[in-house]
């Protein structure tokens, strides 16, 4: 458990270093808002559900944070490193087995597609830090 706390927290600094480059909003403008609908109310999507091609991200931001629990008394930004951590890999490597969306949302919408290739490293920190950063405290 140490040994992983302290491999999360080499994450959290690379991610902390190379966040500053890039603004994650404009990555997440240029390269996910085509699907994911950046803020909406879970009212306003059952109205347009029909149309909707992906959960929206304020929905998929706050899923996150709140299904990946790791040990009750988990530090934040050991959290936050984690949450990140699990954006960036599924961002490239997308899983039905990985996915933690409701398994309605799953039979709904195809699996995300990889977008391996199509973003930089740095690109890809600085998006998966705005999904959670960008979020906190604004609910679905
Ligand atoms: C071509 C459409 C498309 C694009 C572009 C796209 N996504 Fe997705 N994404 C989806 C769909 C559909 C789902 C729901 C199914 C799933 O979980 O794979 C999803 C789900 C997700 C999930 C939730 C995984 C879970 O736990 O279920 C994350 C995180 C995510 N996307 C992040 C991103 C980020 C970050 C970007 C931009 C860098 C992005 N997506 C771009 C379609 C897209």
């Amino acid at each position: 458990m140490k040994k992983l706390g302290l491999i999360l927290l080499m994450v959290g600094v690379s991610l902390v270093a190379a966040e500053q480059k890039v603004d994650g909003e404009k990555v997440f403008e240029k390269v996910c808002a085509s699907c994911h609908i950046k803020m909406i109310t879970k009212e306003e999507t059952k109205k347009i559900f029909d149309t909707v091609k992906a959960p929206p991200m304020v929905e998929v931001s706050n899923q996150l944070k709140n299904n990946i629990k790791i040990v009750d008394d988990i530090d934040d930004d050991i959290h936050r490193a984690v949450v990140i951590a699990f954006i960036k890999d599924y961002v490239i490597y997308p899983h039905m087995d990985k996915a933690m969306c409701e398994a309605m949302a799953l039979e709904k919408f195809d699996l995300m597609p990889s977008l391996k290739g199509k973003l930089s490293e740095e690109e890809l920190n600085a998006v998966s830090a705005w999904v959670y950063d960008f979020y906190v405290g604004k609910k679905f």
